[in-house]
């Protein structure tokens, strides 16, 4: 009998998921499930002789530690959509293979861009507020009144996998969809969805934008003072992606002076850590990253992570591969 593939997984997964793995491979566990330094994923993947690492978003794979993987190490699956936690041009020089789990993220994530969009458009916040504080008074016909989403239009900054369901999702509130990215779409998966060859034509022509792109060169620090002021007055902003794509000092400011209307942000820059002066914005709609936190959503990674590590140590293209 051959022997099974060793991987080093750095967190704990759903239960099923772990269960799986036992079955499929020798596994190293994180049982107390820290947040492993670069120095303890090193140390465990070299006394584990590793042939794989599971890892989260949470582990930050960069050139030098891509450097000092053991030389058993063969294959990185990412419990993620997200990739910018290693470096995957680091990884491809090592002829180390990545994989990654961008279907199953698709749906919980647009979910959670609805919910913060829709949770904006309609003040939820302030209105919870006054509720919880014992204010809520007599019925009114004027005070603290949201906006429709009906007949607004959504920009999409990204059309890929996530950025398509929330236009799926926004259809049917009455949104229409316009998008930018690199390169335009055919026109069954734009949908009628109108494209804009730059940020600026798209900010300029949205009441609503979302975020959609993956972190990289172009598009860390893509929301600032300037991309802010293409947007009309009472726009808002909903961030799914990556924290590291808004100016925090420069979105704060539009929020404070209420020349946006609101914020909705599930992600950011040096989470867990965050810019606490949100916290005083009745307009920031604030949630921990919890894009992908369902039960069937956190399976369905787990799921996916392990099948690309079988296809691979079966001599098989991962399904989803990165490099
Ligand atoms: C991902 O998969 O990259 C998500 O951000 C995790 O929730």
């Amino acid at each position: 009998m051959t022997a099974k593939p060793r991987i080093v997984i750095t967190r704990r997964l759903p239960p099923a998921v772990e269960t799986r793995a036992e079955a499929l491979f020798e596994i190293e566990r994180n049982p107390t499930d820290t947040v492993l330094t670069s120095e303890q994923v090193l140390e465990r993947a070299e006394r584990h002789r590793a042939d794989a690492l599971l890892i989260c978003l949470s582990e930050r794979l960069d050139a030098g530690v891509i450097a000092r993987l053991p030389a058993s190490l063969r294959m990185i699956s990412t419990y993620s959509v997200g990739t910018n936690h290693i470096d995957l041009a680091a990884a491809r020089a090592r002829g180390i293979t990545v994989g990654y789990t961008p279907d199953a993220t698709t749906n919980a994530t647009a979910d959670v861009a609805m919910l913060l969009l829709l949770a904006a458009c309609r003040r939820a916040q302030e209105h919870q507020a006054t509720l919880r504080s014992g204010a809520w008074g007599a019925w009114n016909a004027w005070d603290t009144l949201g906006t429709d989403p009906e007949g607004k239009v959504l920009g999409l900054v990204g059309f890929g996998r996530i950025g398509r369901a929330v236009a799926r999702r926004a259809r049917g509130f009455g949104l229409s969809i316009a998008y930018h990215q690199r390169h335009r779409l055919s026109p069954d998966l734009e949908d009628g969805a109108v494209f804009h060859p730059t940020l600026e034509s798209l900010f300029r022509a949205s009441r609503i934008v979302s975020l959609h792109t993956p972190s990289t060169p172009e598009t860390i620090g893509q929301i600032n003072r300037d991309s802010l002021s293409w947007l009309p007055d009472s726009a808002i902003l909903i961030n799914t992606a990556r924290g590291d794509q808004v100016v925090d000092d420069h979105l704060i400011e539009g929020l404070r002076q209420g020349r946006l209307a609101a914020a909705g942000l599930d992600v950011f820059a040096g989470e867990p850590a965050f810019d606490r002066r949100y916290l005083d914005l009745p307009n920031a709609y604030l949630l921990p990253h919890i894009g992908t936190s369902t039960v069937e959503t956190r399976d369905r990674m787990g799921f996916d992570a392990l099948a690309n590590l079988e296809d691979f140590f079966a001599g098989r293209p991962p399904r989803w591969k990165v490099v």
